[in-house]
């Protein structure tokens, strides 16, 4: 599972307590059982293990009837409850994504001859099955939650920080507090009174874990390489009435810099992605005006204006005012007169609505950071019915490039693409290691 896939979930989720008693399918199971294996700790140095078992195993204080139940056993060691809350969260999420329902339990008990012959100790269980009630929140007015003035007063990184504002924690009390950097985000927990204490401290550390989780997950999906760690400067600055618990860095999602521009135009390049070849097989035609987003030096900028023809215009985007400098000085040489650059901000490509029929996105899309938000910018310059074409890097390791974990594979750009409103045209693959893919926009912005 994708964290773009796990990240939809976040605003979608909720606690299911009501659901059909039949047990889940075998596919159902043997997927779960899978899923198990892929889970992320956030502190490797723990040991845990999750079992899947059958109804009437659990009951005790507010305990829900369901089919199954996901029972966390964990070797105790500091921040083993949070551990706990980060893995069972990533089950939480994957289950919503497939359809089956489920809602921790903090306070149920399972009967001890199935917690008996565990050697590591039982921590936390998830009541799990089909939904016998609406399985999805229809929006996020449906989320009783603290409002993020409360949680957060710092102006960084905020589409993170809402990840965890929508986490669930135990009967809803959202412990959490964060400051945010440029660069990172420290999560702090508030601290209670000693008889509050002795009932929700526990379960309020397990829900630090499902909110890192959801921080983590947010990060992931919004291209960043997150990397959760403990910070001296953090704890320092510890908001009054709160505990420091975890510090979340980001590094921003893989750039080109404009000292290698020389690879952008090179005699490889020439070679095996030849402008001209390419943009016939991306399906560019001479209907209109065209967008190179992420042009770079212009190396497909001056061919696409070469074949569209001096009646359409194409607009060379680049943040980069460098790279947009290297296209003015090759458009003058070659006298073209209907090439425009414009330097733009990541997700505002300075451009009015339904300004162009085609897009060119060439090996650009992986070095964003909110990638649904670049297709939705790109959609809305795009008429209604315009073609975007995607070049990228196919996600193998044996293929030269950009780091495997920025890139994306052709399935999760698929998926991006239905997410933004295209629908796939075709696709095709240059040199073995690129692949191309033509979407058409369908949702009309009116
Ligand atoms: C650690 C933890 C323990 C919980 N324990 C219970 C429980 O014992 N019984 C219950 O009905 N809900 C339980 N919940 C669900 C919360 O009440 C729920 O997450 C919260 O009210 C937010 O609602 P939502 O999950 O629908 O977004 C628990 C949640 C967490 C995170």
């Amino acid at each position: 599972m994708t964290a773009t896939e796990q990240y939809q979930m976040i605003s979608k989720r909720k606690s299911i307590r009501k659901f059909l008693m039949e047990p889940l399918g075998e596919a159902q199971i043997s997927a779960l059982t899978e899923q198990l294996n892929h889970l992320q700790p956030l502190r490797s140095d723990i040991s845990t293990e999750i079992r899947l078992l059958p109804q009437d195993t659990v009951g005790g204080l507010l305990s829900i009837k369901a089919p199954h139940y996901l029972l966390l056993f964990s070797e105790k060691k500091e921040g083993h409850l949070e551990n706990a809350g980060f893995i069972m969260q990533q089950i939480d999420l994957y289950l919503s994504a497939n359809g089956i329902g489920a809602c921790w339990l903090g306070a149920a008990k399972p009967k001890s001859e199935f917690t008996g012959n565990s050697t590591l100790p039982y921590i936390i269980s998830m009541a799990i099955g089909m939904p016998a009630e609406p399985l999805h929140r229809a929006g996020l007015e449906q989320f009783k939650r603290k409002k993020m003035s409360e949680i957060c007063s710092t102006a960084h990184h905020l589409e993170r920080v809402e990840a965890a504002r929508l986490a669930p924690s135990a009967t809803n009390s959202q412990p959490w507090r964060f400051i945010t950097t440029h660069t990172a985000i420290h999560a702090y927990r508030i601290k209670l009174g000693a008889l509050k204490s002795m009932i929700y401290e526990r379960m309020n550390q397990i829900d630090m874990g499902i909110a890192l989780c959801h921080l983590w997950i947010a990060a992931e999906a919004h291209g960043y390489r997150a990397r959760l760690t403990t910070k001296e400067e953090a704890s320092v600055m510890t908001p009054a009435g709160t505990t420091y618990i975890m510090t979340m860095e980001m590094e921003e999602a893989h750039k080109f810099k404009h000292s290698k521009k020389a690879l952008l135009d090179d005699e490889w390049r020439r070679k095996h992605l030849p402008a001209k070849d390419t943009l016939t097989a991306l399906k560019l035609e001479p209907d209109g005006n065209a967008a190179d987003v992420g042009c770079g030096i212009g190396y497909f900028t001056l061919p696409i204006a070469e074949m569209i023809g001096s009646e359409y215009t194409v607009y060379g985007l680049d943040t980069s005012e460098q790279m947009l400098e290297e296209v003015i000085l090759k458009v003058k040489k070659k006298q073209l007169s209907n090439v425009r650059t414009i330097q733009t901000d990541e997700y505002d490509f300075k451009l009015e609505d339904a300004a162009v029929t085609y897009v060119l996105m060439a090996n650009v899309l992986h070095e964003v950071s909110d990638r649904i938000k670049f297709l939705q910018e790109t959609s809305r310059i795009l008429t209604p019915k315009g073609r975007l074409a995607l070049l990228d890097y196919e996600k193998n390791e044996s293929i030269p490039g950009p780091p495997i974990h920025h890139r994306i594979s052709r399935d999760e750009a698929k998926k991006m693409l239905a997410q933004a409103g295209f629908e796939v045209l075709l696709e095709t693959e240059f040199a073995d290691q690129f692949y191309g893919i033509v979407a058409v926009k369908t949702v009309n912005d009116e």
